[in-house]
């Protein structure tokens, strides 16, 4: 029946036999014949039931690299024929016959990624680069990421897209992840809970977001073919975790699978983990689409797993689909199925609803919630003898570090953004009235306009040093890192410190020591570096990650203390590379060109490990100074459990001399009866608003006993034990200021889940768990 309504033809192209559709059924409805179903005005279930195969087989795979149809072997289209938004990584395909219209789908985490120039026309369309995911995370503060959302978002919207490929929200894992700028934190529940945010405000614009990569995703050696063996365990609380929370309350319109395969089969044909979990379990929505081009290539298997959609689709792709259905090897049901998740977005498309975007949206209002995002995001590491903020007696600055001059506001890929500018920490510290040394700003700037210059340090003679050091009030020196997507950093040139950089740092030390002035060092970094090598020659650390278009003003707001700092480190950095628990086995074996990893460290992720086993790192988990001071009154326990929840209540106050915000972070330690647990675990935090010098603000925490379990590989379940818990609150995993003892009088099944996603062998975790 189908062959007979799709008038299929063959065409030979390129010498290969190349199957070509047309799209004709039914799209010259006969004088008389019943009105063909129209998306909106009929049910979803009679447009499917309208739908040829070859329409159906349209609507799950994606319309190619640029979004603007399939392209066919004759050269033709089908699919959609017009590209509203150059530059977008993808699109649907359009049925115009049935009402059902493309959607648009452009990247990425930090901004809008667009093309500037469009052909045919003058105008040059910019998007605005908002900080970085680490940045917005190390902000903790989900109003303001949530405000982010809401402004990027509109970007999407006002440009003439409906779903944005972001957030990201993997794992930090190891500091060496190439895409790790694009993630959020070692940890599930501030990711989660940023990511939540941001979808939140995203979504508030009535475009959709696509929360990526689901899951695991944790490197980029390999990316597409690596096989991580993870304990279930470890999936549920850690990597799942971040996605479960997210996606509970925020319901993203659509998942983005990853590259990796997890457990020995790609996660876009995992059932279990795209229905099961994802729907069953977490009662997931929207739709779910493969990440671009990926090695898994078993069309079937992803769509009896629950992946709707294949990216970014070719019109081979659509005839592999036409042929397993016709050949009995995919039951339609199963299409069916997946184009209604896919119908069930669209409809609540911009496109479906005809949305007449301007094409011009405020870039200026965004560019100062960018600003105020990537000021706040800014972590103060050091700050002895308050060099901190810069006093009005400290106007001249030598001004040193490539990165002072080419500021880096994100890192490359998909998750790079085509900005309006970068606002250079040079140009941001002149914008606030402060000079940097002239003749050394023009020997800086001439030497980084060659890019190709830019990641080896312009050498400063002593001489230079010297005179400067006798000239100027101070020396800023900024340390640059970037990454991106396909590689992994590189632990010699990357994370460590080059020769060059320790040189500069060390004799620009001795040299404004010597005439009692300070040296402060600013990280323009993608994820941690080493600080072990020259920590202590700096009198101030600023770690202001990569902020954003608005880089420089941003860190010149916090430099001279317009914000005062109050960003906390949502990712640890350790005291040696070694320390991390994945350094020995990131990225996989055999370590020339991978092809497996074993998560070995298990649950003990970041802090949880550096807490259980008592590694100091250089700065921990929820660091971050302030220009204040704050104190944090005893905590208030409600006596009973109300609905198997915990309440907790503490005041926070501001004890010091000028305003600031804080933030308040729950940890608990839970008895480790039935199985190994870590130290302690992050439940929650909260951010202050800003408090004047002995202004108080007061938290109510609310703590589900089910967020104290713990996932037992053997039962299929999460438990709560009985037991002595330990309530602690804090301004940084190792600062905690208050305690309370809390007792759960009996062990709680708290969920049972379905016995899925299996390790094939049992992998070898070094840790009792
Ligand atoms: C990346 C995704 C991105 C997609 C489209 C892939 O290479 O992994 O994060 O959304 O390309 O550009």
């Amino acid at each position: 029946m189908f062959k007979a309504l799709l008038h299929l033809r063959k065409v030979i192209c390129a010498g290969a036999l190349i199957w070509c559709g047309l799209i004709t059924a039914g799209a010259q409805p006969k004088i008389n014949a019943k009105p063909v179903p129209q998306l909106g005005k009929n049910s979803i279930k009679e447009v499917i039931a309208a739908m040829t195969l070859q329409e159906k087989a349209l609507m799950v795979i994606g319309g190619g690299r640029t979004g603007t149809g399939i392209i066919l072997g004759d050269g033709s289209m089908i699919g959609r024929t017009e590209s509203r938004l150059p530059g977008a990584a993808g699109g649907t395909n359009a049925i115009p016959r049935l009402g059902i219209p493309a959607m648009v789908l452009p990247d990425g985490p930090a901004g809008l990624r667009i093309d500037v120039k469009r052909q045919g026309d003058n105008k040059l369309y910019y998007a605005t680069a908002f900080p970085s995911a680490t940045t917005l995370a190390s902000t903790w503060d989900t109003a303001l990421v949530k405000r982010v959302g809401a402004a990027f978002g509109n970007e999407v919207l006002e440009y003439g897209a409906d779903i944005i490929l972001a957030p990201g929200i993997n794992i930090h894992r190891n500091p060496l992840g190439g895409r790790n700028f694009e993630y959020y934190s070692e940890d599930p529940v501030v990711a989660g809970n940023i990511a939540a945010a941001i979808i939140k405000g995203f979504q508030s614009n009535g475009i959709g977001t696509s929360i990526k990569h689901f899951v695991a995703n944790n490197q980029e050696a390999n990316r597409a073919g690596i096989n991580e063996l993870i304990t279930e365990r470890s999936l549920r609380e850690i990597y799942l975790k971040a996605f479960e929370i997210a996606i509970k309350k925020s319901q993203p319109w659509t998942v983005m699978s990853s590259y990796n395969l997890v457990n020995g089969t790609h996660t876009s044909e995992r059932a279990d983990l795209l229905t099961t979990v994802l729907r069953d379990e977490w009662g997931f929505k929207g739709y779910v689409m493969t990440d671009w081009g990926g090695k898994a290539k078993n069309l079937i298997a992803q769509m009896n797993a629950g992946n709707d959609v294949i990216m970014p689709g070719n019109a081979n792709q659509v005839n592999r689909i036409i042929s397993a259905v016709e050949h009995d090897s995919l039951d339609v049901k199963v299409l069916d199925r997946n184009v209604e998740h896919i119908l069930n977005i669209i409809v609540k498309s911009p496109s479906f609803k005809h949305y007449k975007y301007s094409g011009a949206p405020d870039l200026k209002a965004h560019a100062q919630v960018s600003r105020q995002a990537g000021a706040e995001g800014m972590v103060l590491l050091e700050n002895h003898g308050n060099a901190l903020p810069l006093k009005s007696s400290q106007k001249n600055i030598a001004l040193l570090g490539n990165a002072s001059y080419a500021t880096i506001a994100g890192g490359t890929g998909s998750g790079d953004v085509n900005k309006v500018h970068v606002i250079s920490l040079a140009g941001g510290l002149t914008n606030a009235d402060f000079m940097p040394e002239a003749q050394l700003a023009a020997t800086y700037n001439s030497y980084v306009s060659d890019w190709r210059k830019r990641s080896r340090e312009l050498n400063i003679a002593d001489y230079q040093l010297n005179t400067l050091a006798a000239k100027c009030d101070v020396a800023v020196l900024t340390i640059g890192r970037n990454s991106g997507e396909t590689k992994d950093r590189d632990l010699d040139s990357n994370y460590h410190l080059k020769p060059a950089e320790l040189s500069l740092i060390d004799r620009t030390a001795t040299a404004f020591h010597q005439q009692g002035k300070k040296l402060i060092i600013v990280l323009n970094i993608c994820g941690p570096i080493d600080t072990k090598a020259w920590r202590t020659k700096a009198d101030a650390i600023l770690l202001a990650w990569q902020p954003g278009q608005e880089a420089g003003d941003a860190m010149a707001d916090v430099l001279t203390g317009k914000v005062n700092p109050s960003g906390k480190l949502a990712t640890t950095f350790t005291e040696n590379y070694e320390d991390v628990p994945s350094a020995r086995d990131f990225p996989g074996t055999p370590a020339a060109s991978p092809e497996q990893v074993a998560y070995r460290e298990g649950i003990y992720v970041g802090y949880r490990y550096y807490d259980t086993f008592n590694i100091k790192p250089a700065y921990e988990f929820g660091y971050g100074l302030s220009y204040t001071t704050f104190k944090i009154s005893p905590v208030k326990l409600a006596a009973a459990l109300v609905k198997n929840r915990l309440t907790a209540q503490v005041t926070i106050t501001n004890t010091g001399k000028v305003a600031g915000k804080e933030v308040v972070q729950v940890y608990v330690a839970a008895p480790a009866k039935s199985i190994a647990k870590p130290a302690q675990e992050l439940k929650d935090f909260a951010k202050t608003r800003l408090l004047k010098p002995g202004e108080s603000q007061t938290f109510t925490f609310n703590i589900p006993v089910a967020s104290l379990a713990s996932f037992h590989n053997d039962k299929n379940a999460w438990i709560t034990d009985a037991g002595q818990y330990l309530l602690k609150i804090g301004t940084s995993s190792r600062q905690i200021a208050q305690t309370s003892i809390f007792n759960i009088s009996a062990t709680m099944v708290t969920e049972r889940v379905h016995s899925v996603l299996h390790p094939p062998q049992s992998v070898d975790v070094y840790n009792a768990q």
